[in-house]
């Protein structure tokens, strides 16, 4: 029997109460398809940093480089400078553990309400893969004459080929194992590079010929598509059903899985992966720690849980991963009347009850 540790990142606001459920599920997950998983929780946040001046030490990086996955509930404090905690944890371990893919299916489940106008779960599926260690997030750049009325500020979007080339060949891998021909959902797997080639003359020429060169090489059967980041918005509402697998860098990718996330009903449902394929691999729930709804029992707990969906993928528990997907559609579809906090027609821990049991059966 397998058994995976697994390190628990509760965090802030309502990061534990999401992670709770999250666990649940996980439990439930592992008495049913036969694993085991050993929970060790961690308490970096808000409340740590405020009490010890730390957020995300060394020595934690390295014991966390000893788990099989790490579950994330949400970083974000009130009484935090923004850009503190974020960067030191958050940030932090996806680049000192080389989690270089950002993984964030755009999915739309059954009863889950869509602003997109006539548009539903059979078009609203795909996954972004968002570069997760180069570009604007790599602190490069400073300040000269700071404070002074000629002050310069420089951030530069970082890209080298070694980044593009492992980001691009997961995404090429992942499109042709989960793309829609694979799925029997179209007649292709198709990867879509977002950019803006039209400006960003060097950073996404560097992507767009890594592409084709890769491609043509070694994905030759993978159907390739290639769109501006404003054009990607934009078919994102109008036409989300073209889309399969879409692949970019950082900060698109941060920018255009926020757009994705309220199409798929929001942050309460929206969950992603932060991903080494040869390492550790960091889930979370993508909404933030949302401190006004802290400790009431309000907040959906559903992103964490489909976070936990995407970890038992990653470490090889297809079935019991399929299981929690179904088990989430189900309470989607026939059971919430809605996904925003305190809308939900249950409580944050009913809402994990009624995945767990359903994973159990
Ligand atoms: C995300 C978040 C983070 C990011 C922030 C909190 C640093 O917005 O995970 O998308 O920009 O990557
Ligand atoms: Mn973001």
């Amino acid at each position: 029997m397998s058994t995976y540790k697994i390190a628990v990142i509760p965090g802030d606001g309502t990061g534990p109460e999401v992670a709770t459920e999250a666990v649940k599920v996980l439990t439930s997950a592992a008495a049913r398809f036969d694993f085991k998983v050993t929970l060790t929780e961690f308490d970096f946040g808000g409340e740590r940093y405020k009490r010890t001046g730390e957020t995300l030490p060394d020595s934690a990086v390295e014991e966390l480089r000893q788990f099989d996955s790490i579950l994330l509930g949400a970083i974000g404090h009130p009484d935090v400078a923004p850009g503190i905690l974020e960067k030191g944890i958050l940030l932090k371990a996806r680049f000192k553990l080389d989690q270089y893919i950002n993984l964030r299916p755009v999915k739309l489940y059954p009863g889950v309400d869509c602003p997109l106008k006539d548009k539903g779960p059979e078009d609203i599926d795909y996954v972004v893969v968002r570069e997760n260690t180069g570009d604007l997030y790599t602190g490069t750049g400073g300040f000269t004459m700071k404070g002074s009325p000629h002050e310069v500020a420089v951030q530069s979007a970082v890209y080298n080929r070694f980044l593009v080339d492992r980001c691009l060949k997961y995404a090429f891998e992942y499109a042709g194992k989960y793309g829609k021909k694979a799925r029997g959902k179209g007649k292709d797997n198709t990867l879509a590079l977002c950019g803006k080639t039209n400006v960003l003359t060097y950073i996404y020429d560097l992507w767009e010929r890594a592409f084709h060169e890769m491609g043509d090489e070694e994905y030759p059967d993978i159907k390739r598509e290639y769109y501006h980041v404003d054009a990607t918005c934009m078919w994102m509402v109008k036409n989300p059903e073209w889309f399969d697998v879409i692949v970019t860098g950082n900060m698109f990718g941060d920018i255009i899985t926020d757009l994705g996330a309220i199409t798929q009903g929001g942050m309460g449902i929206a969950a992603g992966g932060n991903i080494n394929p040869q390492g550790v691999s960091m889930f979370e729930p993508i909404g933030g720690s949302a401190p006004k709804y802290t400790g009431k029992g309000v907040i959906n707990p559903l992103a964490a849980i489909c976070s936990t969906q995407m970890m038992l993928e990653t470490l090889g528990e297809n079935e019991a991963a399929q299981k929690v997907e179904d088990s989430v559609k189900f309470v989607t579809g026939k059971k919430l009347k809605g996904m925003g906090a305190g809308k939900m027609g249950y409580s944050t821990s009913q809402v994990g009850d009624m995945v767990a049991e359903l994973v159990a059966d």
